[in-house]
C-alpha cells in the first residue's frame, strides 16, 4: 500500500472526508493502539493548515498521559482538573477554544497555539483518552472543524 496521503481539496468537508478515508486506510486491519495514534497524528499534522501541534492524552487510571504527537515536547501528565484536555476528559464533550489565553486553566505547552480543539474518545462508554488539535491562529477551528475532528475521532476510538 502507499503511505503517501497528500490531502488537498477544495473545501473543508471534502478535506475532512478524504482525511477521514485516509484515516481509515492508514488504520485498517491494525490493532496497535500505539502504531495507530502515532500514524493518525502524523496524517493529521501534515493534512490540516495552521496547526502547531496534533496528538493523544490517553486515559491511565483516570490521569491524561501523553501519547503519540507530532509538534513540540509537550507536558507528560493531567489530572481532569486540568487544561483543554482535561475538561474533555471531564465532561466527556468536545472542547473547541477560540482562544486559549481566555480559558481558565488552560496549559500552555507551546506558547505559540492559540486556540484548540479537544475530542474524547469514549469506547463502550469508556474514555480512551482525548485527540487535542493546537493552532497557532486564534478562532482557527469551527463548527465544521468540529464535525470533521468528531468523525476522526469516531474511527479512532475503534481501534485504541
Ligand atoms: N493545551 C493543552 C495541553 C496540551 S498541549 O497544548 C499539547 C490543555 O490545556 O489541555
Amino acid at each position: 500500500m502507499s503511505y503517501d496521503f497528500k490531502i488537498a481539496a477544495a473545501d473543508t468537508a471534502t478535506m475532512y472526508r478524504d482525511l477521514a478515508s485516509a484515516l481509515e486506510a492508514l488504520i485498517a486491519g491494525e490493532q496497535d493502539p500505539i502504531a495507530n495514534m502515532a500514524n493518525a497524528s502524523a496524517l493529521i499534522f501534515e493534512t490540516l493548515p495552521d496547526v502547531n501541534w496534533v496528538g493523544f492524552y490517553r486515559n491511565v487510571n483516570e490521569e491524561l498521559v501523553l501519547g503519540p504527537f507530532q509538534g513540540r515536547p509537550a507536558c507528560i501528565r493531567m489530572t481532569f482538573d486540568q487544561g483543554v484536555c482535561g475538561a474533555a476528559a471531564k465532561t466527556r464533550e468536545v472542547q473547541r477554544v477560540q482562544d486559549v489565553n481566555a480559558f481558565p486553566g488552560h496549559i500552555a505547552c507551546d506558547s505559540a497555539s492559540r486556540s484548540e480543539i479537544v475530542v474524547p474518545l469514549i469506547r463502550d462508554g469508556k474514555l480512551l483518552g482525548v485527540l487535542d488539535i493546537d493552532s497557532p491562529k486564534t478562532a482557527r477551528f469551527t463548527e465544521e472543524d468540529e464535525a470533521g475532528v468528531v468523525k476522526l475521532g469516531e474511527i479512532l476510538s475503534r481501534v485504541l
